[in-house]
């Protein structure tokens, strides 16, 4: 029986850089660079595959991987058999139809009958088929971007992250059909031993990302100021609040969040703590 969870990631392309990141950061450790077609892990039973994205789907699907780091496009494009087992929150895109930035835009009703390039045929077909609208589906499998400029389409259907490939086309986008960002897929039926596998691959995940945003607080206070204090630090479960050598103060530890930072740091001032300290988390456990 296999025991080994074989893991597919692009080999090269958006995704490519941060499937590896989070491998990294689960602290697996591959064997050798990235030219190779397989890289096996030194400390964690997994195989990391590199393939082209849009094979990702397929290849997990049929068990010749057994699991994926692809973008959520390929996965509805491709409507392979397989399951997000996760969202990772990185390579955020969305799916979107662009034309002509000379062209005025009255609505949705505008691509009846027009002509389309993209390489997202199947989501496209849906969509529209919602809507209501007919058009013709012209499916190319890159530079998209370039067709309507040399006459080969009226707009397109294609990924927009950063917008500049629309621009440096004279393309604008008119409608935003789906959002995507990077998903954990695997094979419907793993083993008992690869799913363990992927859960403690998911486990060291989630870890890392919970202490993304979050820092760790450490500061001093008389002890008459600790319940004020603590009331503004909620932690993970509570503050811990440690006795100093001086009498009458303590130093109290928690977790805070990055997004209102400043405004805690600002109340905890206020309530009469001193020396604070603010360090990096770089995994939480719970
Ligand atoms: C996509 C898409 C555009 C570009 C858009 O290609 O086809 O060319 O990204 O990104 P931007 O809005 O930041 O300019 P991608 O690099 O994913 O390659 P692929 O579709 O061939 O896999
Ligand atoms: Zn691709």
């Amino acid at each position: 029986m296999q025991e080994k969870l074989r893991i597919a990631i692009q080999a090269k392309g958006r995704l490519n850089e941060g499937s590896l990141k989070l491998i990294e950061e689960a602290g697996i450790k591959l064997v050798i660079g990235r030219r190779n077609l397989v890289s096996p892990a030194m400390n964690f039973p997994v195989e990391v595959l590199y393939l082209r994205d849009d094979d990702i789907p397929q290849t997990v699907a049929c068990g010749a991987a057994d699991a994926g780091i692809v973008g959520e496009n390929e996965v509805l494009e491709r409507r392979e058999n397989v399951t997000i087992v996760k969202r990772l929150g990185f390579s955020k895109c969305r799916l979107s139809l662009a034309i002509p930035k000379q062209v005025d835009y009255p609505g949705i009703s505008w691509f009846t009958g027009k002509k389309i390039a993209t390489s997202y045929p199947q989501i496209l077909a849906s969509w529209l088929k919602e809507k209501g609208i007919t058009s013709e589906i012209h499916v190319i499998n890159g530079s998209v971007e370039i067709s309507p400029g040399i006459g080969l389409s009226d707009a397109i259907f294609d990924i927009v992250s950063s917008g500049s490939t629309l621009v440096s086309n004279r393309l604008k986008e008119v409608e935003v059909v789906v959002a995507s960002e990077a998903v954990l897929v695997a094979h419907p039926a793993i083993s008992e031993i690869q799913r363990a596998v992927l859960e403690e691959f998911i486990f060291r995940l989630e870890s890392v990302q919970r202490a993304e945003g979050k820092k760790y607080i450490l500061l001093n206070a008389p002890n008459e100021k600790i319940p004020d204090i603590t009331a503004i630090l909620p932690g993970m479960k509570s503050p811990t609040v440690m006795p100093l050598a001086e009498s009458g103060w303590s130093s109290v530890h928690s977790v805070i969040s990055e997004d209102d930072f400043w405004e805690v740091i600002g109340r905890l001032k206020k309530a009469g703590a001193e020396g604070i300290l603010v360090v990096p988390i770089e995994k939480m456990i719970f």
